[in-house]
């Protein structure tokens, strides 16, 4: 998704409480940065955070992380939230976003920080055969998020 910069992104997500802006010193310590112990469900490359806003907005009981490489969609996705949970009338406690290259997450997320469920949608296809190994679901990939995600979820991998 290529996107023009957008000048207020870096101030705004700077001074978000839902933006972790070094997900690695967060590493084997995810569940407790929510205000209510639950499930952790995480989404791989968010974009501009509509799904990841609605589905937590509605689920108070459950955490949700939400990850994307760029900032700029970063940025959407925090005014998502916002506006989602300003229409439910809650607080933004059970979701947080983060930038990263989920192509190394095992340097944000280890089994301590156990997950329920995964959420990948409309990944980037790379339809060419020497760019494959960078969609969020090729195999090497998905061995990464064995790491993490729940015993019992595994084998859906
Ligand atoms: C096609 S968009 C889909 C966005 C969103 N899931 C949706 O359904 O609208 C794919 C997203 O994945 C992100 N992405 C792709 N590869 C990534 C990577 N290796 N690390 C982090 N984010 C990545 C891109 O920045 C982009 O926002």
């Amino acid at each position: 998704m290529r996107m023009r910069r957008k000048p207020w992104v870096r101030a705004e997500l700077a001074e978000s409480e839902f933006f972790i802006d070094d997900p690695t010193l967060n590493i084997g310590n995810w569940h407790s940065k929510y205000k209510r112990k639950g499930p952790l469900h995480l989404e791989l490359g968010c974009g501009k955070g509509s799904f990841i806003a609605k589905l937590a907005a509605k689920n108070p009981n459950i955490n949700y992380l939400a990850i994307d490489i760029k900032s700029e969609v970063l940025g959407l996705a925090k005014r998502n939230v916002e506006k989602e949970y300003l229409q439910a009338q809650r607080e933004i406690d059970n979701v947080l976003l983060t930038a990263y290259e989920i192509e190394i997450i095992q340097n944000i997320l280890n089994e301590k920080d156990i997950v329920d469920r995964i959420y990948i949608n409309f990944c980037n296809p790379w339809p060419k055969p020497r760019h494959n190994k960078k969609r969020l679901t090729y195999p090497r990939q998905l061995e990464k998020y064995k790491i993490f995600l729940k015993q019992g979820r595994r084998n859906i991998l």
